[in-house]
């Protein structure tokens, strides 16, 4: 039996300690390698056998959309006013009033601070959609090389063009709107690294397909519904609409392979699953808003994990991950190891949420437009 020290480097999940040990320590570096070795796979059997994947193939060829065009970018961007008027709001309010400020370094905070804080935090947060952008493009050029099936290379190629549109459509707000970048978080970056190290063409697919972008799909839904920005809640609203694409391919792709699988094939599978659910659970803990802010990082966290409504909005963003998993079969072989390990990390309550793998149709928000726009 793996231990939990084995795959995630400590004993109990939530050692705090442990966590913080875990930290970016080349801030100032311009790229970054991680070596590989692969087969870039050709296929000489060009039948579209799979019509699933050729459906999804078709419907991304029509809904490109411009991130120079399809977006207003004269649209002015006050974060401080932002803030405040997210101060006002209990549904995003930071922490929830069963926690107990005396004593901690937050009891001295004037409303300068708090501030300061949701903008450090929303530069935080976009910059680290930005990078998990960068590795969706990285890994999807890399599945056009190793998946064995044409249909699936013809798809991946579509999903390249939509991740360096989200590369560009990041890195132009970060740069015209926002106040700062942040270097890519090193629980974040430790992933991306093990997805990208992996051989096998399946990892990368449940690495990036199923486990980051299930993950990325919840959260820009939720900034999505919680931002009053215009031109943030459009950019995130086709963000989206491709993002739903994505998790439908890694959905699709999968469930013909892992049906395949032994046992102890799957138990591999399992493992990476839940060492990539708790790398990302590490990383929303922002841990260098903290520090930039000043305050003693494993103050701060203490804190947040003790609040209960941040932990039920951090589960949350488990709710594509999980009934995805259920379907591709990864809760329940091997006697139900990961469902067992998803109930410790207190996600498993959503196994029965919708899949992803027919809900992007529903989701593609760039088609609606054009759909109104031409019977307008
Ligand atoms: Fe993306
Ligand atoms: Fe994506």
């Amino acid at each position: 039996m793996t231990t939990n020290n084995e795959l995630i480097g400590r004993d109990e999940i939530n050692d705090l300690e442990a966590i913080l040990s875990v930290s970016n320590t080349d801030v100032d570096a311009v790229d970054h390698g991680v070596a590989a070795g692969f087969d870039a796979v050709f296929t000489w059997d060009y039948e579209r056998s799979r019509p699933a994947l050729g459906k999804l193939y078709e419907k991304a060829k029509t809904s490109q959309w411009n991130v120079t065009t399809d977006l207003d970018w004269s649209t002015p961007v006050d974060q401080e006013a932002l803030a405040l008027n997210e101060m006002s709001r209990e549904d995003v309010k930071f922490f929830g009033d069963g926690i107990d400020l005396a004593g901690t370094p937050f009891a001295k905070w004037t409303e300068k601070e708090w501030v300061e804080l949701a903008i450090e935090g929303q530069n935080w947060t976009l910059s680290q959609f930005l990078h998990g952008e960068q590795g969706a493009l990285i890994c999807t050029a890399r599945i056009v090389e190793t998946v064995p099936w044409i249909d699936a290379k013809y798809y991946a190629a579509t999903q390249v063009v939509d991740e360096a549109r989200h590369v560009e459509v990041f890195a132009r707000y970060l740069d015209e709107k926002l106040s700062g970048h942040y270097p890519i978080n090193a629980h974040l970056e430790l992933l991306l690294d093990d997805i990208l190290a992996d051989s096998r063409w399946d990892m990368t697919y449940l690495g990036m397909q199923v486990m980051v972008e299930g993950l990325a799909l919840a959260a820009f839904g939720f900034m999505h519904q919680m931002t009053t920005e215009p031109l943030l809640k459009q950019l995130l609203r086709y963000v989206m609409s491709d993002e739903a694409r994505h998790v439908a391919f890694g959905v699709l792709s999968l469930q013909e392979y892992y049906a395949e699988l032994s046992d102890a094939e799957m138990k591999d599978r399992q493992e990476f699953a839940f060492e990539a659910a708790v790398r990302m659970r590490d990383r929303f803990l922002q841990q260098e808003v903290w520090d930039r802010m000043g305050v003693p990082v494993k103050d701060a966290l203490e804190l947040v994990m003790a609040d209960e409504g941040r932990v039920v909005f951090q589960n949350i963003l488990f709710s594509k991950i999980v009934p995805n998993c259920k379907k591709l079969g990864l809760l329940d072989r091997n006697d139900g190891w990961l469902r067992q390990r998803f109930t410790e990390l207190g996600v498993i309550q959503f196994e029965d949420w919708v899949d992803t793998g027919e809900e992007y149709a529903m989701l593609d928000e760039v088609a609606k437009d054009r759909e109104a726009a031409a019977g307008a």
